[in-house]
């Protein structure tokens, strides 16, 4: 069985995306990204993009993941504080042990597109030299 179905399929996956999404809302470091952002359209998108990534039916028709972060200039710090919510949420779930490991992992893996490492974004950006840049 994979790990799509072993979550429930779209229905359980939607309901881990609903948990993850309050938990980001009221998280110190990732609350005030989602201020101003339509949350009903953002946890389809999210679900469909995990549902995707996880082997589900379903192919992710958002913007890539470096199109929709870049322009926050996301940090190390930020990926870190959304695997420690979404490692939260896994483990408030009926997830196992070792599927929990795996999401987490493959997750990891996305880091690279979502921090941002001295891009520039739009006019007047600085192209390196803020404080989410590497060494
Ligand atoms: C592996 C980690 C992550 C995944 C899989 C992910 C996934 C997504 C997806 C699929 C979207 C929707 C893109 C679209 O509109 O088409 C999105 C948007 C967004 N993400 Fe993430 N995200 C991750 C990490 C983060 C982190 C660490 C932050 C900030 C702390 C963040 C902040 C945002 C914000 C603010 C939006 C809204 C963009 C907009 O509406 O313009 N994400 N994310």
């Amino acid at each position: 069985m994979s790990l799509h179905r072993r979550l429930g399929g779209e229905a359980g996956i939607a309901a881990l995306v609903d948990d993850l999404s309050a938990r980001v809302k009221v998280d110190p470091i990732m609350g005030p990204y989602f201020r101003d952002v339509d949350e009903a359209a953002l946890n389809r998108h999210r679900a469909m993009f995990l549902s995707a990534f996880l082997g589900g039916p379903e192919s992710y028709t958002g913007k890539t993941l470096p199109e929709a972060h870049h322009p926050f200039r996301l940090s190390d710090r930020e990926f870190d504080a959304f695997l420690r919510v979404m490692r939260e949420t896994l483990d408030h779930s009926t997830v196992s042990f070792l599927d929990r490991r795996r999401i987490l992992r493959s997750l990891e893996r996305l880091r690279t597109d979502v921090v941002s490492r001295g891009v520039t974004v739009g006019p007047g950006a600085p192209s390196f030299g803020g404080p989410h840049d590497s060494v």
